[in-house]
């Protein structure tokens, strides 16, 4: 019997309460991603599984960011941010962007190895690939804001496997 917050896994149609919605998504692979920013409104940075692809011409990206989190008014302040693509194995880098290892701003760079393409946005040497972007638009939506940048620069990193996030457990996905 499943008697936790998560619900019961099995098959069949429930109305969608917030923790229905939750436990579908569950069942929903995405790439995690730490999306960064900097500039002089300060640096920081999340992790994100809310990243999509909008557009090849412009290249353009979206973010959804949950309204709560301080990264939301540093993205708009600065106008910049980076989408960084995790490469297998770096759970401890998911954990600590997303604020489970006590580290907020800019203290979270502490692990890994950061550099810059074109905006200033922290992107990470280990990334699968990294995303550059310049803000074009932010759109609230429910309990979040939508951010959609416009890429700028594009760096692919070493070839490896990729880190999900599935059944609310990190996995890897093989090249
Ligand atoms: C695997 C994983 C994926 C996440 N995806 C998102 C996301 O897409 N959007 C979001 O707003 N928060 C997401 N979070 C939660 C944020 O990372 C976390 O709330 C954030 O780092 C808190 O930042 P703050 O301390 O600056 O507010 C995710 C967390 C984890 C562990």
């Amino acid at each position: 019997m499943d008697g936790g917050m998560n619900g019961p896994i099995v098959p069949g149609m429930t109305s969608a309460t917030p923790q229905a919605y939750r436990d579908g998504m569950a069942h929903v692979a995405g790439h995690v991603h730490v999306v960064t920013t900097a500039g002089a409104a300060g640096t920081s940075g999340f992790t994100a599984i809310a990243v999509a692809s909008v557009s090849d011409d412009p290249p353009t990206m979206l973010v959804c960011l949950n309204r709560k989190s301080l990264n939301g008014g540093l993205i708009e302040a600065n106008g910049v941010f980076a989408v960084n693509a995790l490469p297998a194995g770096a759970e401890v880098l998911a954990e600590t962007f997303a604020g489970r290892r006590g580290l907020a701003g800019a203290d979270r760079f502490a692990f890994g190895s950061w550099s810059t393409l074109s905006t200033g946005s922290p992107t990470l040497d280990e990334a699968l690939v990294s995303f550059d972007c310049r803000l074009a638009e932010v759109r609230p939506v429910a309990t979040h804001i939508i951010v959609i940048g416009q890429v700028v620069a594009v760096r692919v990193g070493p070839a490896g496997a990729a880190l999900a996030y599935f059944d609310r457990a990190y996995r890897p996905i093989p090249r």
